[in-house]
């Protein structure tokens, strides 16, 4: 039997590099003084009907039997946001703002297989919460280029597509639609890039707004008067060369409202990397208004990254010395003499709560192959418990060098 299509499941060398990319995330997010969070994998269907939307909506993973018999149905997360925004409404007083939190859980879309998209993904999520002020979309922004930049990555790997869609809204507004239609327009200009020319003329048609109008708008590089300051910040870190304005981005999901942003690799071969943006409603909408604060985030997938790091060179080098580094062992206790084995593992016991990774053959076996397992696990070295006990012959495996040492001593 396999694994469901879709479904991820890890050998040894691949959770090492899943968990290189996880402890890459959280290592940079704390860097930059967010704290980690987490919430549950199944919430009710209706919470993401209402406050995702888009086409995850379409993707949902439904959980049937529920605990409780006759009532809510429940979905697997497709996303994070929803959790913490209704866990953040539900405690906003307890918790010193600006909220700094991290995320990185398992999310699980039912979307058509592809490169770069499965139905179950890690997703890095990183968001402020009761800060209005631009400097906190610039601060958001600058984790997102500087998680790519710890995996080795540069300017020249991937950007930063930034756009707002509060700029669009007031283009909306300027081309005679409807506030009442902005949801299906920005799903227009979200689809725009891929569909095409003609495609998202006809889509338009409806509203009464022109293709060459909305494309036009699309190619601006100008930054509008509320990304002018989010350039400016990062361009201060000498971090501008990681973005772009590109007003091709409006993001798919409902919640957005102000500054958005895609990652993509330059060479765009891939899906976006990563995706976010404020979302300065969606607390007062889980609240019924009790709860108003300003918001933002975004998120980071480990499926295209994982793509784009085995195809960097330099990123795939920094991920197999990390690998290299998670070895099974440290140490590897050859016992040579089998009537030994009591003081052996009496040893092995010793450095194991020095904190040493040690292993040694569980059943009598030959010393030759002894010392083929400490190679075959990584050690770096070996101890050979045999005639010369309680001295004991210590051997570093990479030189051949050996010394006889007292065991006591080690
Ligand atoms: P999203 O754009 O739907 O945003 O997803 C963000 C990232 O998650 C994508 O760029 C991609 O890397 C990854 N991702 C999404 N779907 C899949 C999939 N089926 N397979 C593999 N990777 C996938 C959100 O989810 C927002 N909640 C992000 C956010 C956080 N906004 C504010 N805070």
């Amino acid at each position: 039997m396999q694994a469901l299509p879709g479904f991820r499941e890890f050998f040894p060398d691949d959770c090492a590099r899943r968990n290189y990319i996880l402890e890459t995330w959280r290592a940079v997010a704390r860097r930059y003084g967010f704290v980690e969070y987490d919430g549950p994998v199944v919430e009710s269907l209706e919470l993401y009907e209402k406050k995702s939307g888009g086409e995850l909506v379409g993707q949902m993973f439904t959980v049937g039997a529920m605990a409780e018999p006759g009532e809510i149905k429940g979905a697997l997360r497709p996303e994070m946001t929803p959790t913490l925004a209704r866990m953040v409404a539900a405690r906003a007083r307890d918790f010193k703002k600006p909220m700094k939190w991290f995320s990185m859980p398992a999310c699980y879309r039912h979307e058509r297989q592809q490169r770069g998209r499965l139905r179950e993904f890690y997703q890095l999520n990183v968001d402020i919460i009761g800060e209005e002020s631009s400097a906190a979309d610039a601060e958001l922004l600058a984790v997102c280029v500087d998680t790519m930049r710890e995996f080795g990555f540069g300017a020249g790997d991937f950007v930063v597509r930034i756009s707002s869609r509060a700029a669009w809204q007031q283009f909306f507004a300027g081309a005679g639609g409807k506030p009442e239609d902005e949801h299906e327009l920005f799903q227009i200009v979200d689809k725009a890039e891929r569909a095409g020319a003609e495609k998202t003329h006809a889509a338009l048609e409806k509203f009464g707004i022109s293709a060459e109008q909305v494309l036009a708008f699309m190619r601006g590089r100008e930054p509008t008067p509320d990304l002018a300051p989010v350039v400016a910040d990062l361009q201060a870190r000498g971090l501008g060369d990681f973005i772009e304005v590109d007003y091709a981005i409006v993001r798919g999901l409902a919640y957005y409202t102000g500054v958005v942003f895609e990652l993509f690799d330059r060479a765009k071969k891939e899906r976006a990397l990563a995706g976010g943006g404020r979302y300065d409603r969606l607390l007062a909408l889980m609240s019924d208004g009790k709860v108003d604060m300003p918001a933002l985030g975004f998120g980071m997938g480990d499926v295209v990254l994982a793509n784009l790091i085995a195809d960097t060179p330099a990123a795939a080098a920094r991920r197999d010395e990390w690998c290299a580094a998670q070895h099974a062992c440290d140490t590897y206790v050859v016992i040579a003499k089998e009537e030994l084995r009591p003081q052996a593992l009496a040893l092995v016991q010793r450095l194991r709560d020095a904190g040493q990774r040690v292993d040694y053959a569980l059943t009598a076996a030959k010393v030759g192959k002894q010392f083929q397992a400490a190679e075959h696990l990584g050690a770096r070295q070996a101890i050979l418990i045999g005639d010369e006990w309680p001295q004991v012959k210590v051997k570093t495996l990479a030189t051949r060098e050996e010394r006889l040492v007292d065991a006591v001593a080690l």
